[in-house]
């Protein structure tokens, strides 16, 4: 390991947000069928487990989007609202950023914005718009809804609508939030909709629920892991590109220890990019696994504190296991002196929705590979 530490080159391996396309590592299929979904007037739900690259891909389809002419994109991400009008909010902020870039901003958005009853405010410092929202009640919240699909019905161009972690809706206090919005949504043939969110159960359920509002009106695509061969090409592009020689093999048995986990694979590149000189060898990729886990220590004894015995003892398992389709079998039970099966099936169904563990692929896994690595290391 050279102590060369990289400040003055551009890491290619970005970890927090959409850059490009020449950043964004493939997903060719996904993008051409979800856009070709928009052509055709359909809406798509786009889900898959954390940290898989649902947020990035939105993005980059936007990106590609907005070239379009006739186009315009939105991008929403709903994580933070609790209600309606923290709804109404942040989707009619988005429209404003959106109405910046363009002429004669001020008169056309001030409509909207007397319309759904907010108030623009800016930002002392930064000069940023943001709206303020006064809202009485329910009925006055869904009508402020109503006029932002108005709103987006009157342009000429086409909206795309990304609404990331769709599933918030389903814990506003408001009631009939989801056939609300169906019903507009429905009614707005010009526009077209991607709700994305991780929590699969909440959103199946919302889309394809018999009886309930949402049902079929939109495809269901499940994302998944990227290809290790078409991840590690990437890879090693962007390592030759900045004179780094990397082996390839090396590369695809790290993406498959990292389980294609996008995020958990991509930051570890980001880290071995950073502190490698000209020739990466295998001890540096080691080096830089152990570094990561070893800064997050801290936060995995924390998840100790915060889990019971018996689930961290759970945890400690699975992860053992690389994952565990049976978990009630006898045999890895007593493997892991796990004595009551009752028990360690509530156990497990509280780790699940605490999102330490997964079910998919007809296993339980643990979320956050780094954690399971360091569970491996230490028991
Ligand atoms: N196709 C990709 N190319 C490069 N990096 C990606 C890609 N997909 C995901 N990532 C990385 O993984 C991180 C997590 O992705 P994100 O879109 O936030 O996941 P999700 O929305 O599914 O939770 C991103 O910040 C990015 O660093
Ligand atoms: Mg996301």
């Amino acid at each position: 390991m050279t102590s060369f530490i990289n400040t003055d080159e551009f890491n290619p391996f970005p970890v927090l947000d959409y850059i490009s396309p020449e950043y964004f590592c493939d997903r060719k299929g996904e993008t051409e069928r979800i856009i070709s979904a928009f052509m055709n007037g359909r809406n798509i739900t786009l889900l898959s487990i954390r940290r898989l690259g649902k947020t990035v891909l939105l993005k980059h389809i936007l990106h590609k989007l907005s070239k379009r002419k006739n186009t315009r994109v939105l991008y929403i991400d709903i994580l933070p609202t609790e209600n309606l009008s923290d709804f109404i909010k942040t989707f009619s902020e988005a429209i404003i950023e959106d109405e910046k870039k363009r002429r004669g901003f001020l008169e056309k958005i001030s409509g909207l914005i007397s319309a759904i009853r907010g108030k623009l405010v800016f930002d002392d410092m930064s000069g940023v718009p943001s709206v303020e929202i006064s809202i009485k009640d329910e009925q006055e919240a869904e009508l402020s809804v109503k006029r932002i699909f108005e709103y987006l019905a009157a342009q000429k161009e086409k909206y795309i609508v990304a609404i990331d972690e769709f599933q918030q809706i389903v814990h506003y206090p408001e009631k009939n939030v989801e056939a609300m919005l169906r019903t507009h949504i429905q009614h707005q043939h010009k526009d077209n909709f991607v709700f994305s969110g991780s929590s699969k159960d909440i959103l199946v359920s919302i889309f394809s629920d018999y009886g309930k509002p949402f049902y079929q009106s939109s495809d269901m695509f499940e994302l998944q892991r990227i290809d290790t061969n078409v991840y590690a090409k990437f890879i090693k592009k962007h390592f030759n590109k900045a004179n780094k020689n990397i082996e390839n093999t090396l590369i695809k048995d790290f993406i498959k220890y990292y389980h294609n986990h996008t995020f958990y694979v991509q930051y570890f590149f980001n880290r071995l990019f950073e502190k490698s000189g000209e020739d990466v060898k295998k001890s540096d990729f080691d080096f830089i696994s152990e570094l990561i886990i070893k800064e997050r220590e801290y936060i995995f004894y924390n998840y100790r504190n915060l889990l019971s015995s018996l689930q961290y003892s759970v945890m400690i398992a699975i992860a053992k296991e690389g994952g565990v389709s049976q978990i009630n079998s006898g045999k890895f039970l007593s493997k892991y002196n796990l004595t009551q099966p009752s028990s360690v099936t509530s156990a497990v169904k509280s780790l699940v929705e605490k999102e330490m563990v997964y079910f998919e692929d007809g296993k339980y896994q643990i979320y956050d590979v780094y954690f399971e690595k360091w569970l491996q290391k230490m028991y």
